[in-house]
């Protein structure tokens, strides 16, 4: 079985507001991005890396890298920057992990989890975890109009497993809504996704309090 990951990086950050592109902030001892990088690098089972960069900094992106990545660059949406990962796999790829460059420290336990249910027949897999807080529903006023039943909701992480001809399928099927992640392509075309459980530390760097996290984390695992 030939595994790809392809890690997407070619978004600016805007809501970090560091002036750069987010990949390439600093982690504690390195980049977002290696540290992204270097979890699926060193895992086993994983035979291609595909980078994700944003165009203007290619350049800065390859440094770092192992030799044998590849790196793309990415487009407008988060959409556009996996389908040119998704281009760039050599065609004996038969599963893909799509990650989010933004969630450096996914632990193994998650990347394996991911692996393991596709190893054992499913075509789409996402980490999730439940939801904690309670959720309301409010009107255009902000008034509270209904509690939502969490219990049936959940948060869902990256990487999102794939067998490539089925995500290749979805991309090109393409639906007209705003769909954020992969597997709401694969839902759309009415494949079954299945969850596997998430972990907290595979949480996204968004805003400049996530990074805050990030670092005290990444002394506790550098
Ligand atoms: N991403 C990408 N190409 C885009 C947009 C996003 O490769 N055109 C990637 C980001 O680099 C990130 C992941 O998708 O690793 C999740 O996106 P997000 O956290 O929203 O990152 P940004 O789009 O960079 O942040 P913001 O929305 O705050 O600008
Ligand atoms: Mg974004």
């Amino acid at each position: 079985m030939s595994v790809a990951v392809v890690v997407v990086a070619a978004g600016t950050g805007e809501r970090l507001g560091a002036g750069l592109p987010k990949a390439l902030v600093t982690l504690g001892d390195r980049t977002i991005l290696d540290w992204s990088v270097r979890a699926f690098d060193r895992h086993p089972g994983i035979d291609t890396l595909v980078v994700v960069g944003p165009a203007a900094a290619t350049g800065a992106l390859v440094a770092g890298l192992p030799a044998t990545a590849r790196v793309v660059a990415g487009g407008p949406t988060r959409q556009d920057s996996v389908n040119r990962g998704l281009a760039a796999l050599p065609s004996e790829v038969e599963f893909v992990l799509v990650h989010d460059a933004a969630r450096p420290l996914v632990p193994a336990s998650v990347i394996s989890a991911v692996l393991a249910a596709l190893t054992a027949g499913a075509d789409a897999v996402i980490p999730v975890l439940p939801v904690i807080d309670t959720i309301k529903r409010v009107d255009a006023e902000q008034r509270v109009t209904g509690t939502v039943d969490r219990s049936e909701l959940r948060r869902v992480q990256t990487p999102q497993g794939f067998r490539l001809a089925v995500l290749l399928e979805a991309h090109q099927a393409r639906p007209g809504g705003d769909v954020t992640d992969d597997a709401g392509l694969i839902e759309y075309l009415g494949h079954p996704v299945l969850t596997v459980p998430g972990d907290e530390s595979a949480f996204k760097i968004t805003t400049p309090h996530d990074l805050r996290l990030a670092e005290l984390l990444a002394g506790d695992t550098a």
